[in-house]
């Protein structure tokens, strides 16, 4: 309970609160009806949920939870995701309806409506059948931000394929490590994608990923790499194993019967740093991640599909992009913005530039990103007009007070409801969350669990604290969006999630309850680091840093960071008979961040690397990071009884000011 401690200490009481406009409330799509509907009956709360998705055929069963900790929802109905997201807006006559201003980063724009995607998407699945994906096949997709990414994702779900998609920071060995666990037999990349005005390459990644190390030799399982256009760079060609996107699917025929799927078909793995250093494949299912991802859309988003321009800012490699732009709010018939770029990227100014120009009304980003407006000032958002935004929305780490305070009164103009969401890639879905227009908003909680979402917080033997206090949140009744397991580890799933406490799911969180019963979430109490919502662990980076030939040993914290919620910070022992070390402590801590970057990728890069000569360990010779972290944090440090020479810290100390490298 290191973290929560800390953490709660520090937290200051909240006393302020903000009550939703009657003016919004008499619209909402939420009312507290829902929460009472979901109180009587959740079962019954979650099979209407599920009924507002086209079926193929309908299910008779809602939960099946007789294999717990691997739950069945809907499982005798049959569905698929891309006819929800695509063909029925046709169906129903919307297909004119715009569903992506893309903003690409160098300028260039695209508006693609329904139709146009439905057009898209056929083409593309009828591509993939072209290439012998089918029913079960695993696709991994090394995308920029562009509309051919949701296309893919879209096409492989409309074939039954299992999309896996990596984040284009990732690095090759990242990519690789994750094409392999999933065995995918297709990589959809492009040659690359536009990152500060200069070209980023994918292809040769993709190239080094596929080809390996000696010591590991050529991905087995993948057939073939289909490459986007999208910068016109030069890229090496392997014959007969890469083809363009535009040869093999833009001569497709556009009509494509989607392959209808069982509820519990894996729609797609997405893989998430876990405790220990390999990340976790986590799979989530058809119909019941559908139904949570559309579900909370609706109602914590307030769409109006017919006036809304929604814009989430997150990529869709992560989950936030895959329930938050693909699936949810396409299966609401949602008018988005799609952006390629960065904040700052031509100018300090291109969000708020982009929410003027296409009018946007619902915006969803992180805490990290409203801090760093906050450093650069509230004059640039005050030169562009945001009276078109209605509500707000967070997610990704705790979104302390001061950046909530901000994100009201500078882009929301005091009118915006705010809602801060909380949930994980395990989720699916939105767990806690304000339901705008029905819950009073206090600046920094995530207020109260979603109607048909049980939560609790517990101590450490499992029972309920009391109101007032803190501990782990848990997840204490199965819910449709809820991962179905670990990819080809049934034994990983259970045990990182359900052992901690008997038959609760543990989220690895911290979290208090305050006087009045609602949740402040406290971050992780376990290993796991975020970094600008990013999800890293302390041992993947460990591990990286220990590969390189200098390093004896490496100890990482994540420290506490003004912008970016937390920062990795790495303490390092070089090794005494390494040839070649530089003297300059800053040499080495530059040379191990590309060692990082090349391994892991450029998001997992330690802020700071100290070299030191001994790291804190208990009797036993486990590394004792919250010392760390004291030091990291500039604070004094805290007890150290327990460890095996009480010496170890003021020699850390003492290190500091020779290897700080920031
Ligand atoms: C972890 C999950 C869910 C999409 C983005 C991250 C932290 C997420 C909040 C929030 C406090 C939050 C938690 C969680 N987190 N949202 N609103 N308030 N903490 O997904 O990479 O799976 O990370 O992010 O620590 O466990 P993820």
């Amino acid at each position: 309970m290191d973290n929560v401690a800390h953490t709660l200490e520090n937290l200051h009481t909240e006393t302020r609160s903000f009550r939703p406009l009657a003016s919004f409330a008499a619209h909402a799509n939420a009312t507290a009806y829902e929460y009472k509907k979901a109180g009587v009956d959740r079962l019954e709360y979650w099979r209407e949920a599920a009924q507002r998705l086209a079926w193929k055929t309908p299910f008779t069963e809602i939960l099946d939870w007789s294999d717990a900790p691997v739950a069945r929802w809907f499982h005798d109905g049959t569905l698929n995701a891309c006819d929800n997201a695509v063909d029925r807006h046709i169906r129903e006559g919307r297909g004119d309806r715009v569903a992506f201003h893309f903003v690409g980063e160098p300028g260039d724009t695209q508006t693609l409506t329904y139709a146009d995607i439905h057009e898209r998407v056929q083409k593309a699945a009828n591509g993939l059948a072209s290439l012998g994906v089918g029913k079960g096949d695993r696709v991994a997709i090394y995308l920029p931000q562009i509309p051919e990414a949701v296309v893919a994702m879209l096409a492989c779900a409309r074939v039954g394929a299992i999309h896996s998609v990596v984040f284009g920071g990732f690095s090759a060995d990242s990519l690789r490590q994750r094409i392999d666990d999933a065995e995918a037999k297709l990589v959809i990349t492009a040659d690359g994608g536009n990152r500060r005005g200069s070209h980023l390459a994918l292809k040769p990644l993709v190239d080094d990923a596929l080809a390996g190390h000696p010591e590991q030799g050529p991905a087995a399982s993948v057939e073939h790499v289909l490459v986007v256009r999208r910068t016109g760079q030069d890229t090496a060609w392997t014959e007969g194993r890469d083809l363009w996107w535009h040869d093999v699917v833009d001569p497709q025929p556009a009509e494509h019967e989607p392959v209808w799927v069982e509820a519990e078909h894996p729609l797609f793995i997405l893989y998430t740093s876990g405790t220990t250093g390999t990340p976790k494949g986590l799979w989530h299912s058809t119909g019941g991640y559908l139904t949570g991802a559309a579900q909370s859309h609706r109602l914590v988003f307030d769409l109006k599909p017919e006036t809304d321009v929604y814009w989430c800012t997150a990529d869709v490699g992560w989950i936030t992009g895959h329930s938050y732009i693909v699936y949810g709010p396409m299966i609401n018939g949602a008018t988005q913005v799609l952006y390629e770029g960065t904040p700052n990227t031509p100018h300090e100014g291109r969000w708020w530039e982009i929410v003027e120009e296409y009018k946007v009304t619902i915006l969803y980003t992180a805490p990290t990103a409203i801090r760093t407006f906050m450093k650069w000032g509230k004059a640039i958002p005050q030169q562009y007009d945001l009276s078109s935004l209605r509500l707000l929305g967070s997610v990704g780490e705790p979104i302390n007070p001061e950046a909530w305070m901000w994100y009201r009164r500078v882009i929301g103009g005091d009118r915006c409801p705010i809602v801060d969401t909380w949930w994980q890639t395990e989720t699916g879905s939105i767990m806690i969350s304000p339901l705008p227009g029905v819950t009073a908003t206090k600046p920094g909680s995530a207020m109260t669990p979603m109607p048909g979402v049980s939560i609790d917080v517990v101590d450490d033997a499992g029972r309920p604290v009391a109101n007032g206090e803190g501990g782990y949140l848990v997840i204490t009744e199965p819910w449709p969006s809820m991962l179905r397991g670990i990819w080809g580890n049934r034994h990983r799933y259970v045990s990182t999630y359900w052992n901690h406490f008997d038959g609760l799911y543990f989220a690895g969180d911290g979290a208090k309850k305050d006087v009045d019963g609602d949740l402040w979430l406290l971050g992780r109490v376990d290993d796991v680091m975020n970094v600008s919502g990013h999800r890293l662990t302390t041992t993947e980076i460990e591990h990286s840093l220990v590969s390189h030939p200098w390093v004896a040993e490496a100890a990482v914290v994540g420290a506490s960071d003004e912008v970016t919620g937390q920062a990795v910070v790495a303490f390092v022992i070089v090794r005494s008979d390494a040839h070649g070390v530089p003297s300059e402590g800053s040499e080495v801590a530059a040379a191990l961040r590309e060692h990082v970057r090349r391994q892991i990728g450029a998001l997992a890069k330690p802020r700071t690397i100290l070299v030191v000569s001994e790291v804190p360990k208990t009797r036993s010779g486990k590394i004792m990071r919250r010392l760390l972290r004291d030091v990291a944090e500039n604070r004094a440090t805290g007890d150290v009884t327990t460890l095996a020479d009480p010496t170890v810290m003021d020699a850390i100390r003492g290190g500091l000011e020779a290897g700080r490298a920031d």
